[in-house]
């Protein structure tokens, strides 16, 4: 058995947990393992296809990052082109994909990625290809699992970053207003939220206003708590109708958006009169070293894809719905992304313990 690894979209610590238990428990099975460098370029013949041995993936497991390398703009549905006179085409490559793939004696593929990398999965599995997905997303938001790796690190990175604003907030009264990763949906910015203590919660599923935002800022002013903290999640939609600040995305690349945090904090200022900052957490969710959830999880989720390459589970991904290990169709959970639930008792806690959503 010869399997092929690639890790396509946004990394997410973690991943290199995952490469290290697929290829130690292949190699345990006296299977090949082959990585696809950079998504599917390394298939496609833009990059390098390289064999992995338990020597490759010694001490990775703490390490940020893949070794694979990863792209957010590599669908071989839709290959960005650029042509001499520096304008772009994306032309369909999938074909290409299947036919290198057969040349390199591959028998299977697991392909670690979010939901843009599972849905490219599953255009490839219609076409004959054989593989096994392990969602990955810092947002959290993919459904069929009840967590992903790289979420844990995410929010505890968030939460550090929270807890390092409260006490600058609070020597200058000042209100701070923190903006998480989270395109599509609030998990980040809730879980983040809650165990840091905000004042106050924003994500893209519960609509807000900035009267109420203002209102428990003014509250908390009143009753001597002369500082506040906003988290707010970088895809929330704004008041009027517009989703976050949208940023210039490079061709074959998925809408970017960053940078509502400053827009709200100047509003805030005005609307208050108290001083207010912004600050855009950015990527530093994405880096650094997994924490020990996520090490765990990822590697539970590396162990899972190779059983079920064995028990030939084309077009499935693996799972987590606690305590077990699943496997589920990948087309099932494409229908449904997941997305913060209003009702959740996370929420409804948030709520009680005093955290507004601006609602
Ligand atoms: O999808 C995960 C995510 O972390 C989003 O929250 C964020 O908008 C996006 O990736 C940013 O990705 P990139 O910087 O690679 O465009």
């Amino acid at each position: 058995m010869r399997i092929a690894l690639s890790t396509g979209g946004g990394d997410a610590p973690g991943l290199n947990a995952v490469i290290r238990a697929v290829v130690l428990s292949a190699r345990g099975r006296g299977w090949d393992v082959l990585g696809s460098k950079r998504g599917y370029a390394g298939l496609l013949g833009d990059d390098d296809v390289v064999p992995l041995t338990s020597e490759s993936v010694r001490g990775i497991m703490a390490h940020g990052g893949t070794i694979l390398r990863t792209t957010n703009r590599g669908s071989p549905f839709n290959y960005p082109v650029r042509s001499p006179d520096g304008s772009w085409t994306e032309i369909d490559r999938s074909d290409e994909i299947i036919e290198n793939a057969r040349n390199l004696g591959i028998d299977a593929l697991i392909s670690i990625g979010g939901d843009g990398s599972l849905a490219i999965a599953q255009r490839l599995v219609e076409k004959g290809m054989r593989i096994v997905g392990v969602p990955k997303t810092i947002d959290n938001d993919v459904s069929g699992t009840v967590m992903t790796f790289g979420f844990d690190t995410a929010v505890n990175t968030a939460i550090e970053a929270i807890d390092k604003l409260h006490t600058t907030a609070e020597s200058h009264d000042r209100v701070m207003v923190l903006e998480v990763m989270g395109r599509d949906a609030g998990f980040i910015a809730l879980y983040a939220g809650v165990a840091g203590t905000a004042d106050v919660i924003l994500v893209p599923e519960i609509p807000w206003n900035m009267d109420k935002v203002c209102e428990k800022i003014r509250a908390r002013d009143a009753a001597g708590r002369r500082f506040s903290i906003v988290v707010v999640a970088e895809g929330v939609t704004m008041p009027d109708g517009e989703v976050g600040v949208i940023g210039e995305s490079l061709p074959g690349q998925a809408r970017r958006v960053g940078g509502v945090a400053d827009v709200i904090a100047r509003e805030i200022q005005v609307r208050t009169g108290k001083e207010t900052r912004s600050l855009v957490l950015g990527h530093l969710q994405r880096g650094g070293s997994p924490t020990g959830y996520d090490r765990l999880l990822a590697t539970r989720f590396g162990g899972a894809a190779v059983e079920a390459v064995a028990n030939k589970k084309w077009g499935h991904m693996v799972a987590l719905q606690s305590p077990h290990l699943v496997t589920i169709p990948i087309v099932d959970v494409l229908d449904s992304p997941k997305r913060v639930d209003a009702t959740h008792d996370v929420v409804r806690t948030a709520r009680a313990v005093g955290i507004s959503f601006g609602d």
